[in-house]
């Protein structure tokens, strides 16, 4: 039976709702999730819950890669995610439990010819593009044909030397397509016993992910990452997440500090280019205002 697979989850409850109703994913026999499956998202401990119901009901498997946020996980107390923003992965952390601790790194299907990993094998932080996954399809053992991956919140398809490198894009924070708009993949055999991935995308509305913004607790814990992501959702802003967070180490760097604390990333909050009034204090609290009453 064909496999769905996710990658980026974080904890979008809209986006993966509107995934898991999809024909395309109902037929399948099995979930992959490639990591990140929470955090920056307003609904973690529920995306979990969804998943495994979905799976439990239709005598589906589950299996969950670690991310580069479920590889923090272990650290939450080190000096280095003490800092104001890593206050919304320490909410998150919260909600779920140890409900993402001990996940693999890497898994691989079809007797080898499937690699799926976060970033690079073994490594789930470890960033490329769509250049540097050819070095990576290079790395491979001789069988493997097919490597799927996450980690850049982008969709790629790329072949090179035999075999294929794909990217789903984020199912919870695609930053390659305006709009609030999930991308998945079904990954099944060819005829041939070759490994084959379908991409698609589904549609949800966005008033839904605001409210769970709005009432999960998520955007008072820390509300940048969340204007970022609702920036990234709705206007398709590529590596809008990736810019800040670089913009962070540069403003640390700057500063003589470490992105460990609050006052490098109140300096990057500050100085960080927010698109056309998108996220400005009066756009957020009309935003706010607005949908208060939409969501109760
Ligand atoms: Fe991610």
């Amino acid at each position: 039976m064909p496999t769905l697979i996710l990658a980026d989850l974080h904890a979008n409850r809209a986006a993966l709702s509107a995934i898991l109703l999809t024909p395309e994913a109902r037929d399948c026999g099995s979930v992959v999730s490639l990591g990140d499956q929470f955090n920056y998202g307003p609904c973690p401990a529920e995306c979990l819950a969804m998943l495994r119901d979905f799976c439990e009901e239709g005598g589906r498997s589950l299996t969950m890669l670690q991310g580069n946020h479920e590889e923090r996980l272990p650290h939450l107390g080190e000096p280095a995610l003490r800092g104001v923003n890593w206050a919304l992965l320490r909410w998150s952390a919260e909600q779920i439990g140890d409900g993402l601790l001990g996940l693999p790194k890497d898994v691989r299907l079809m007797d080898g010819r499937v690699w799926c990993t976060h970033g690079t094998p073994g490594d789930p932080d470890h960033l490329v593009d769509e250049e540097g996954v050819r070095a990576v399809l290079d790395t491979l053992p001789d069988n493997c044909r097919l490597l799927l991956s996450g980690h850049n919140h982008i969709r790629w398809r790329v072949r090179h030397a035999g075999r294929e490198a794909v990217n789903p894009g984020s199912a919870g924070m695609w930053e390659d397509s305006p709009g609030c708009t999930a991308p998945f993949g079904i990954l099944q055999n060819r005829d041939d016993g070759s490994p084959s991935v379908s991409l698609y995308t589904v549609p949800y509305r966005e008033e839904d992910l605001l409210c769970d913004y709005l009432q999960s607790g998520c955007f008072h814990t820390d509300p940048v990452i969340p204007r970022i992501a609702l920036t990234v959702m709705r206007t398709g802003s590529r590596h809008t997440m990736l810019h800040y967070i670089r913009h962070a180490h540069r403003v640390a760097e700057r500063m003589g500090g470490d992105m460990g604390e609050p006052a490098v990333w109140q300096a990057a909050d500050a100085s960080w280019p927010w698109a056309d009034g998108l996220c400005s204090e009066a756009f957020w609290a009309r935003l706010e205002s607005e949908h208060r009453q939409l969501c109760e």
